[in-house]
């Protein structure tokens, strides 16, 4: 049996997330059982969720008691199988948990379609980040050809395909992101027709109203707080904002209070808030879209890849000191 190297979660951490609230523990890899595999994992998704995780008992799902796994789902090759429907060299995509080899019930295995994309493509642009863009933009907001489309963490994993499906449909796109190389990266590659760098607007809101000069249909929010206010003063009559994530609150000792909903009632607007899971019956359905529009050019993908797993608790740090650009994973193995 291969040595599982394992991170565990020792310590809560006030602010940031440190490479000093976890440990690494190796143990023999666990043979498979009836129904199980042995897994190789290759790539793990570092999500700004997961701080939560860290905390008690807050966020949405269950804080991580300590002493225990980091939890994290992606990208793994099956080494052995004892799971109907699994064999060998079969990529599958689960929740792993930080560790490098897991033992996991098949039942808890979906195995890629390497026919959509590669293995890049389903950590990607076929990955969760991608397919929260699709139905934030599209269910929630309601996305419509011509709509004037704000997005926030522009150059981030969930905010890079949100510009390109807005811009795709046919939508006039600004971006906003922090720093020149970010706001080059969303107005070039990304193609929106506008980029703001809050870190250099004194004035965001100003800043917004020269990128927007026509107003905002349809805000997608990945950081909430100053952010959103700003945003909700430029709202066009029946725009949607979308809550997909406030990042820059999660951190906050105080929360910040919004000042401009009045904007929104003004605007006979609406503002809702989802959770992907919410869509997991259809994640085919964004997939099969996301697919097509990397099949024809259209849709591009920047992952800013992280090389071992000791790696994972410094990219989750990174998220929240903006010092990611694209969809941060870690490459725990080729
Ligand atoms: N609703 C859902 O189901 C769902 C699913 C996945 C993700 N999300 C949310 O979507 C958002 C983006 O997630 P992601 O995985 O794609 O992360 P990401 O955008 O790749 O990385 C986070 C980015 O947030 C920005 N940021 C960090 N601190 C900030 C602050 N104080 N103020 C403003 N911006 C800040 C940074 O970009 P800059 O350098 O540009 O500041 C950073 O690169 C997060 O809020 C996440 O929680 C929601």
């Amino acid at each position: 049996m291969p040595n599982n190297h394992r991170l565990l979660l020792t310590t809560r951490p006030a602010g940031i997330p440190r490479p000093a609230n976890f440990t690494t523990d190796t143990v023999p890899a666990r043979a498979p059982g009836p129904g199980e595999a042995l897994l190789e994992t290759r790539y793990l998704s570092i999500d700004p969720a997961m701080r939560s995780w860290m905390s008690e008992g807050t966020g949405y799902q269950q804080g991580i008691p300590l002493g225990e796994m980091m939890r994290g789902g992606g990208i793994a090759r099956v080494v052995e199988s004892r799971a109907e429907g699994f064999a060998p060299g079969d990529l599958v995509q689960a929740r792993l948990g930080w560790q490098t080899h897991p033992t996991i019930a098949g039942r808890y295995l979906q195995k890629i379609d390497l026919s959509l994309g590669s293995v890049e493509d389903w950590i990607g642009p076929l990955g969760l980040s991608a397919v929260t863009a699709y139905f934030g933009l599209r269910d929630i907001g309601a996305l419509r050809p011509g709509d004037r489309v704000l997005v926030s963490a522009a150059a981030g994993g969930v905010g890079q395909i949100a510009v390109q499906i807005a811009r795709i449909e046919g939508c006039r796109v600004a971006g906003i992101a922090g720093g020149a190389a970010k706001c080059a990266f969303v107005g070039g590659e990304l193609g929106a027709h506008a980029a703001i760098d809050y870190k250099a607007e004194p004035d965001l809101a100003a800043a917004i109203g020269r990128a927007c000069p026509e107003g905002i249909d349809l805000y997608f929010d990945n950081v909430g707080g100053p952010t959103l206010d700003a945003a909700l003063a430029h709202l066009r009559a029946g725009a949607r904002v979308v809550l997909c994530g406030r990042i820059s609150q999660t951190l906050a000792a105080e929360p910040y209070g919004i000042r401009n909903l009045n904007r929104l009632a003004a605007a006979h607007g609406r503002m809702q808030g989802f959770l992907v899971f919410d869509y997991h019956d259809r994640y085919d359905e964004a997939r099969a879209w996301l697919a097509a529009r990397r099949r024809d050019g259209s849709l591009r993908q920047k992952l800013h890849v992280l090389e071992g797993l000791a790696q994972a608790p410094v990219g989750l740090g990174m998220l929240f000191r903006g010092e990611n650009t694209g969809k941060l994973v870690v490459r725990v193995a080729s």
